[in-house]
C-alpha cells in the first residue's frame, strides 16, 4: 500500500512522461515539417524512451496494487523558431523533469516510503543521462549556427539514433 499523497505524486508524474512523450513527438512533426528528418528521429527515440519512463511508473503503480488514473494530458507546443530553439527547449524541460523527480524523491523520504525511494533511482540516475543528452545535441546545434552544412552533418548523426527499451529490473 503506498499513501495517498505518494501515490497522486506518482500519477502526476506518470502524467508528466505522457507530456513528455507528447512534447517529443511534436518536436518531432516540427522537423519533419522542415525536413530535417535525422532531427525527427532523434525525437522519435526520445518519445519512445519517455512512454517507457510512463510505463515504469504504471506498472510500479500496479505492482504495488493501488490505481493508476490517467487524467488529460496538456497540449504541447507545435511551433519553434529553429533546431536551436527546440534544443534550448529540450534541455530546459530535462531539467524541469529533473526538479519533479527530486521532489518525488524528497516526498518518499519525508513519508518514508523507502520501496518506492528505491523504484525512484533509477530515474535519478535517467535524468543525469538526459540533461547530458540534450545539453550534447544543444551544445552542437550552437555550433552550426553559420554552417548550414554543419546542421546537415548532424542531422545525419542524429539519424542514426535507436530506440533501446529499458529491460526489465534495469
Ligand atoms: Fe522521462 Fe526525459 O525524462
Amino acid at each position: 500500500m503506498i499513501k495517498k499523497k505518494v501515490l497522486d505524486a506518482l500519477n502526476s508524474q506518470l502524467n508528466a512522461e505522457l507530456y513528455s512523450a507528447y512534447l517529443y513527438l511534436s518536436m518531432e512533426a516540427y522537423f519533419e515539417s522542415i525536413d530535417l528528418s535525422g532531427f525527427a528521429n532523434w525525437m522519435r527515440a526520445q518519445a519512445q524512451e519517455e512512454l517507457a519512463h510512463a510505463m515504469k511508473f504504471y506498472d510500479y503503480i500496479i505492482q504495488r496494487g493501488e490505481r493508476v488514473i490517467l487524467p488529460s494530458i496538456e497540449e504541447p507546443p507545435s511551433k519553434w523558431e529553429s533546431a536551436h530553439a527546440v534544443f534550448e527547449h529540450v534541455y530546459k524541460h530535462e531539467q524541469k523533469v529533473t526538479g519533479l523527480i527530486n521532489s518525488l524523491v524528497d516526498l518518499t523520504a519525508s513519508e518514508s516510503d523507502h520501496a518506492t525511494n528505491n523504484f525512484l533511482q533509477w530515474f535519478v540516475a535517467e535524468q543525469v543521462e538526459e540533461e547530458e543528452s540534450a545539453s550534447s545535441v544543444l551544445q552542437r546545434v550552437k555550433l552550426t549556427a553559420d554552417s548550414p552544412g554543419g546542421l546537415f552533418i548532424l542531422d545525419n548523426e542524429l539519424g542514426q539514433r535507436v530506440f533501446n527499451p529499458p529491460t526489465k529490473g534495469e
